[in-house]
């Protein structure tokens, strides 16, 4: 019997796969973990609308959901910006500067590491290593790596990608 209650977020066919691996486990609350491993491994992240989804369709409290993606550092919570930059803090990057990134990124757009701004445009994680130290300090925007970079090259490049946004 199908006794999940809500339709999945999206009409994305990786649902079927998260939907099968809810059915697997009998769609119980054991079944949670099992389920978020799926959505991460065919999505790579875990979102809000995942994350509510999951929640309903397993009847398991929203909390405890939210409780289990952070507490386990296998999960990536996505954050909601159009747009995601992810400041290298690797000791790398962080000798040469990523601080200053950082800060440049909150005085411009005024988000820390884990917000997004207002208008949903851009959302601001910090890594531990992009795996580009030898362009320290270095910088992943939505998904391309940037380099040797400065506070204004980096604001550059995010307006730069932000400004064909509608
Ligand atoms: S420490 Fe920043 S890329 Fe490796």
């Amino acid at each position: 019997m199908n006794r999940q209650t809500k339709a999945p977020p999206t009409e994305d066919k990786r649902w079927r796969l998260v939907d099968a691996t809810m059915r697997r486990h009998g769609n119980r609350s054991a079944a949670l973990i099992e389920t978020l491993h799926t959505v991460q491994e065919v999505f790579g992240y875990l979102d809000e609308g995942a994350l509510r989804y999951v929640a309903a369709s397993l009847r398991v409290p929203l909390s405890k959901i939210y409780g289990v993606a952070t507490f386990y550092h296998f999960f990536t919570l996505k954050p909601q910006g159009r747009h995601t930059c992810a400041v290298c803090l690797g000791t790398a990057c962080y000798i040469k500067g990523a601080q200053a990134l950082l800060d440049a990124l909150k005085q411009r757009y005024g988000i820390a590491s884990g917000q997004t701004t207002d208008d949903q445009k851009l959302s601001l994680v910090t890594a531990r290593c992009v795996g580009a130290c030898g362009i320290a300090p270095a910088a992943s925007l939505d998904g391309d790596v940037l380099g040797k970079l400065t506070p204004d090259e980096l604001v550059n490049r995010i307006e730069e990608a932000t400004r064909h946004d509608a």
